[in-house]
């Protein structure tokens, strides 16, 4: 009897088909704007879009789901070479959960706005095209939890609206064109997992707010941008996540003798800024840090010795204004004093 019960079940989920016509007419209209492509030829009136998906997916470089009730939920393109403008009909696929758009560089002109109404968004992930223009304004969408646009042409400022996406938790706008400050609040700290903040290579400026202090990051990349100022409070013994911190730019500038790396650091690179004291003994408690790096900085004195220093080379701290010892040169009479 279960077992019917779980046949039945398996072809009433794999069977559903389109339920509206408007996600086909949607479909082939994107189709249409991408210029009828080849490795669209099966999307043609009356094709199976959703039961298809599964056979087909990825060796067309495109993949569909539907949701149980016959609606497109996922839409995912890549590899495509086709030299044509965003297919705004994306935005007629008004149920769309996820979208897709991998390494296709021929792509051009801007995100369409109308993509920030699609309102029950989870993950927008557009990575390698040449689509230039702003950064959509996406504005409280409750379920919007990735937003990943890096590696395009982007301009223009970081929407402060992002901070109104109470669940995004991975933001991703790096390799654009992006200018201004970086907005407060943009991602949040969540139950499931520690916020990635990627806005690495982009040509930011200001200040890093002091509010991102109070998040616990699995990821904060912000390196290759022209930002200024305190990013101390990003460390501290209280984190928990498995952390990675990028911060290689030109003009922060803190004390890191006050700063305090906690175990769970596995990675940062503080290199080329204006960052000055010593080297803090938690530096070398840290037992989890793989690569660090705090090259071409303004630091002095000696390094702290034993725990997990055995494991870093004088690159790490290479191009500084007076560190010494291991695995630097000796602190010597001739170099500068030490610390007490
Ligand atoms: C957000 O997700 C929840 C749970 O998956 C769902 O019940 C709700 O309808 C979604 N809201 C929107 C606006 O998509
Ligand atoms: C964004 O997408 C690219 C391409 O898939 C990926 O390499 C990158 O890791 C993603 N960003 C984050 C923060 O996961
Ligand atoms: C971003 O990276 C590219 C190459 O990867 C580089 O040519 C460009 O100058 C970088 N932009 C910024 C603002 O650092
Ligand atoms: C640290 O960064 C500098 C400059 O970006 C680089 O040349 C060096 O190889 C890096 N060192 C390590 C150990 O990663
Ligand atoms: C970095 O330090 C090395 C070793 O002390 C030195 O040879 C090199 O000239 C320095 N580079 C710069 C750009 O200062």
């Amino acid at each position: 009897m279960s077992v019917i019960l779980f046949l039945a079940f398996f072809l009433y989920c794999t069977s559903s088909a389109l339920s509206t016509k408007d996600d086909e007419t949607a479909l082939l209209k994107i189709n249409k704007q991408l210029g009828n492509p080849d490795i669209l030829q099966s999307w043609v009136k009356g094709f199976d879009f959703c039961n298809a998906a599964e056979k087909m997916a990825f060796q067309h470089n495109w993949y569909i789901r539907c949701s149980s009730t016959g609606r497109v939920i996922d839409l995912y393109l890549q590899n495509t070479d086709f030299t044509v403008p965003f297919p705004n009909a994306i935005c007629d696929l008004t149920e769309l959960e996820f979208v897709g758009f991998y390494h296709s560089p021929w792509l051009y002109g801007s995100i369409p706005s109308c993509i920030t109404q699609l309102y029950n968004l989870h993950q927008i992930v557009i990575v390698g095209t040449s689509l230039s223009g702003s950064v959509p304004s996406f504005y409280n969408h409750p379920n919007l939890t990735i937003i990943n646009l890096s590696l395009n042409h982007l301009s223009g400022t970081i929407p402060s609206s992002f901070s109104t996406l109470p669940n995004l938790i991975q933001l991703d706008l790096s390799f654009n064109y992006l200018t201004g400050t970086i907005p407060p609040q943009l991602v949040h700290t969540s139950h499931t997992s520690y916020p990635q903040l990627v806005l690495a290579n982009n040509s930011l400026t200001g200040e890093l707010p002091r509010c991102y202090g109070w998040i616990d990051f699995g990821l904060i990349d912000l390196g290759n941008n022209q930002l200024s100022g305190d990013a101390s409070f990003l460390f501290g013994k209280q984190k928990k996540s498995f952390a990675k911190i990028i911060l290689a730019n030109k003009e922060f500038e803190f004390d890191l003798s006050y700063v305090e790396f906690s175990d769970n650091l596995y990675g940062f690179d503080l290199s080329h800024n204006k960052i000055y004291g010593k080297v803090p003994d938690s530096f070398a408690t840290a037992s989890v840090l793989l690569d660090p790096n705090l090259s071409f900085n303004k630091l002095c004195g000696e390094l702290p010795q034993g725990g997990s220093m055995g494991r870093f080379n004088a690159a790490v701290f290479a191009n500084n204004t007076c560190l010494c010892g291991y695995p630097l040169p000796p602190c010597s009479a001739s170099a500068p004093a030490s610390s007490p």
